[in-house]
């Protein structure tokens, strides 16, 4: 077996997992192909395809030393013996599952691109999330090649979340492998494990079989957002009542068994994981016979939807039952701070009922604004995107945040008040601000699962 790895997917997932891999294993070579010249060219370049903080530093430490990014897909495969794959899976729009499968089309290309030009033997390994089994399925069709050789299929999920890319992938809580049960499944493991030992330490590598490992992946995004929806339900609880969602959490989280982890309410969780991957979880239990088990775990997704439609209605309800001709200024637009992806963002789904509602958008991020302007292209209404948040807030009636950007705390709220309509309000979405010094200002002051703080 060589020691070069190919990587089919540059996006958000295979990008930062293989700078990493190669600034940590200096006796591979890692090679990244993608179709998308335009990404490559940026991975080449100093501007990378996507914001993640510490990134560039690994990329340069790593490029054309021991690591490569090509448009090369055929040139790739018969160069490596170990092959990564990250393309995307998005749910599928059309036929059977619409809506909540998994698409696997790009997937099974990839699988076939390897049938064809591998030379050798391989070991093809799922970074993309997929549904159960599907190891099977593409086991089947690598092994259906005709030229005699022999393909060893890995789920190796990747837990890293945006934002904190380069943390999570140097420090991992666990590195997961799953592999066949045979002798051959068992020896592609251990040629996988190799890689990670290079700076994961032995007791966080986790083997396991590799339907356990395509499950876990699942169902680690489903226990992770369904803590966000427990969490948000009981913010529209605390509304009605004197119960402060800050203090629930805080308490709540002290217990050892409940932990204090993602448990902060929000506007809803967003990011181009937990609704896909939970969809997909829910068509597996119906595919299966167990329509109880599916609506459970839909009942998350329900729930972010209903966070996201109650936001909208309580800016209404409290500008007196009409945002019609208002401007509104949407204080970030990314899924979570500290990255550009806007991809499921709740801002998306906020910022289309506010354009139903006949409101004016201001639209300031400071990194997303490339993405929320290709998001919301298709809206018919009054939009414009601001760098400058002074700009956006002019003359506006309110201010929604809907992403925790900390430079949004510094902001200078007297000079913000002092431009915009009156009343003023701010609905925090992310109970980010001091919200007692904006009230002070002279804002009326809509949180999340909080007592408002209105003038009115
Ligand atoms: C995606 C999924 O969102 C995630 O659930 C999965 O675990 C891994 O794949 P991400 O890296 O964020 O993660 O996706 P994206 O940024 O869209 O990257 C996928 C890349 O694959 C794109 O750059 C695309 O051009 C490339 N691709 C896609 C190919 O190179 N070949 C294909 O046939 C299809
Ligand atoms: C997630 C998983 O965390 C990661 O392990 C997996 O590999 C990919 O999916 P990611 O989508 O990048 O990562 O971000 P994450 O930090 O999980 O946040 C997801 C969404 O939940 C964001 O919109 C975030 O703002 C929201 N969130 C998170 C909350 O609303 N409240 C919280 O307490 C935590």
């Amino acid at each position: 077996m060589n020691k070069t790895i190919l990587c089919i997917g540059a996006g958000y997932v295979g990008g930062p997992t293989m700078a990493v891999i190669a600034d940590n294993c200096p006796d591979y070579k890692v090679i990244v192909v993608d179709i998308n010249a335009e990404r490559i060219a940026a991975w080449q370049s100093d501007t990378l395809p996507i914001y993640e903080p510490g990134l560039q530093e690994v990329v340069e430490r790593a490029r054309g030393k021991n690591l490569f990014f090509s448009t090369d897909v055929v040139a790739g495969i018969k160069e490596a013996d170990i092959i990564f794959v990250s393309v995307n899976t998005p749910t599928k729009t059309f036929g059977a599952g619409a809506g909540k499968a998994a698409n696997l089309q790009y997937w099974e290309k990839t699988a076939r691109d390897i049938i064809e030009h591998a030379e050798s033997d391989k070991i093809v390994i799922e970074k993309s999330t997929l549904p159960v089994r599907t190891a099977e399925a593409m086991h089947r069709i690598l092994q259906s090649n005709t030229k005699g050789l022999n393909f060893d299929i890995i789920s190796n999920p990747e837990f890293m979340a945006e934002g904190t890319a380069v943390d999570d992938l140097e420090k991992p809580g666990r590195v997961l492998i799953g592999a066949m049960e045979d002798e051959s499944g068992q020896k592609a493991l251990e040629t996988v494990a190799n890689i990670y030992r290079n700076w994961v330490p032995e007791e966080k590598i986790k083997k396991t079989n590799v339907w356990s490992s395509e499950l876990t992946k699942l169902v680690s995004n489903a226990m992770l957002a369904q803590r966000i929806s427990s969490v948000n339900s009981i913010s529209a609880l605390c509304e009605k009542t004197d119960a402060n969602i800050l203090e629930v959490s805080s308490a709540m989280g002290m217990d050892p068994r409940i932990g204090s982890k993602f448990l902060n309410a929000s506007v809803g969780f967003g990011g181009s994981c937990f609704k896909k991957d939970i969809l997909n979880l829910v068509y597996l239990c119906e595919f299966h016979g167990l329509p109880e088990v599916a609506a459970y775990w839909e009942q998350v997704v329900l729930m972010n939807d209903y966070q996201e439609e109650r936001f909208v209605r309580n800016i209404s309800n409290h500008m007196f039952n009409t945002v019609a001709g208002k401007k509104i200024a949407i204080f970030g637009f990314a899924f979570k701070a500290d990255t550009g992806d806007t991809r499921e963002s709740p801002a998306i789904h906020v910022s289309k009922l506010l354009l139903e509602e006949r409101a004016v958008l201001a639209i300031h991020d400071p990194q997303a604004l490339k993405y929320a302007k290709l998001d919301l292209a298709d809206c018919e209404g009054d939009i414009s995107y601001e760098v400058d948040p002074y700009k956006a807030a002019e003359g506006a009636h309110a201010i929604a945040i809907l992403t925790e950007w900390k430079e949004f705390r510094d902001l200078d709220f007297e000079k913000l008040y002092a431009s915009m309509e009156k009343p003023a309000f701010i609905f925090d979405g992310r109970n980010l601000l001091d919200h007692q010094k904006v009230f002070e200002i002279g804002f009326n002051v809509y949180p999340l699962g909080q007592k408002a703080l209105s003038h009115l």
